[in-house]
């Protein structure tokens, strides 16, 4: 885990703050950033590209809290989307527009619109059909729309089913073959402006061969748009750098950074990327108190007030986490344990047969929860959702408080009193 969490004399720190501090200060389940953690997981990618025209845009889909993507515009990061939600997050905290790329298969026109107005750096175009609609309403805002071709490269990236991206049954980009007669389509339509190549392959991905080989492809492919006579400015390399995963260590930004300008090297173009996890997964964790302890049949529970509607990933994609007591200590007795929710379904889990000793009143810390945990969670089971605290040396602020119960049914009313 990042050292921004570590154990001092037994107590699990947040940067300066002991979690127990934390969790009595506001309370459980409660979703803890290291401002610190975040500040130097960006900065350790700029730094890997040192040297070469690089411009990290921050998935905001990891983690869009206001108080992140401030602390990340704070240092000239870029900013990848995929919403106008995560458009307008951007805006309201202070983020540059014109340091957002635009991601995503299904652009609403909206959506669309807003960014347009806002004149972000880019679109990635996923297909034909957005490529006319992109136009015409480029045409219609009186803009020229910069845009990336992201093609899909037919590469399987590793990791889980369902966040791999760049093959060719997946709905993300635009296969190779067709990607050719896509450009020559973008340099005759009105509004837009071809400037970039962009791919991304998939997320949490451990090993660099499935990128070299899907960059390898990207280049191939911008050399022969350059050779059209397209002055292309950029490409794209996407997000998906993995974290150290139970016990698996994940490539370094250095050695990513070594792959990725290898691919690109000659092609004299910038270079775009759009890590999310690999910046705020190990920034953050989840605090949660065990309400009960029990012993079933052949199996043993503890029972903790933090559950799948908070942090989603163990049970969607059978995700690891580790988790930590917050006071580390000899546990002679620690046996396999199963970290379970209140959520009424089987699937509702933390993690599985843990060594832990635990009793009521234990807190523990879910590891990794600064990215995909509180933007995945939802109201399931009517459970206000958890609120979320930056920690930065000493000082520890909340950047979003705690859902009130009342809150679960704002916007809703009875028949009788709703609006036709
Ligand atoms: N760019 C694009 C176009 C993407 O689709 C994604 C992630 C990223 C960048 C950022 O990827 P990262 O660097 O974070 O791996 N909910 C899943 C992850 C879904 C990722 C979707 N796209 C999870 O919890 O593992």
């Amino acid at each position: 885990m990042n050292p921004a969490f570590a154990y001092r004399e037994g107590r699990l720190h947040a940067e300066d703050v002991p979690v127990e501090d934390l969790a009595a200060r506001f309370g459980t389940p409660c979703y803890v950033y290291s401002r610190g953690a975040l500040e130097a997981r960006y900065l350790a990618f700029v730094d890997a590209f040192a040297g070469h025209p690089v411009r990290v845009c921050y998935a905001v889909k990891a983690n869009g809290n206001l108080a992140v993507l401030d602390v990340l515009a704070g240092h000239g990061a870029g900013f990848d989307i995929v919403s106008g939600g995560e458009l307008a997050r951007v805006l309201a905290a202070g983020g540059d527009p014109q340091r957002v790329v635009f991601s995503g298969a299904c652009k609403l026109e909206d959506e669309i619109r807003a960014a347009l107005a806002q004149d972000i750096a880019c679109f990635n175009v996923e297909s034909e059909p957005e490529l006319y609609r992109l136009s015409e309403l480029a045409v219609e805002a009186g803009r020229e729309a910069r845009i990336a071709i992201r093609v899909n490269p037919d590469v399987e990236a590793g990791g889980h089913r369902h966040i791999s991206t760049g093959r060719r049954e997946h709905k993300f980009g635009i296969a190779l073959e067709d990607a050719g007669s896509l450009v020559v389509r973008a340099m005759t339509l009105p509004g837009l402006k071809l400037e970039g190549v962009a791919c991304h392959i998939g997320s949490q991905m451990m090993a660099l061969e499935p990128l070299a080989a899907a960059l390898a492809q990207v280049a191939d492919f911008a050399r022969a748009v350059q050779a059209d006579g397209v002055a292309l400015r950029h490409v794209d390399a996407g997000g998906g750098l993995g974290i150290d995963h139970h016990g698996q260590v994940a490539p370094t930004p250095a050695q990513y950074a070594e792959v990725v300008l290898g691919a690109l090297a000659g092609l004299g173009l910038d270079i775009v990327l759009e890590p999310g996890r690999a910046i705020a997964g190990p920034a953050g964790l989840l605090l949660t108190r065990v309400a009960y302890v029990k012993q079933g049949h052949g199996r043993k529970f503890a029972l903790v007030d933090a559950a799948m509607n908070d942090l989603l990933r163990p049970a969607l994609y059978e995700a690891w986490h580790d988790i930590l007591p917050a006071r580390a200590g000899a546990a002679p007795d620690a046996e396999p344990i199963d970290v379970v929710g209140p959520v009424c379904e089987t699937g509702d889990f933390l993690g599985r047969d843990r060594e832990l000793a635990v009793v009521p009143g234990d807190l523990l810390a879910v590891a990794d929860g600064g990215a995909y945990g509180f933007v995945m969670s939802s109201n399931y089971n009517a459970r206000p959702r958890a609120c979320e605290v930056m920690v930065a040396g000493a000082e520890a602020r909340v950047v979003r408080r705690r859902e009130t119960t009342e809150e679960l049914w704002r916007g809703e009313a009875r028949f009788k009193e709703a609006l036709p």
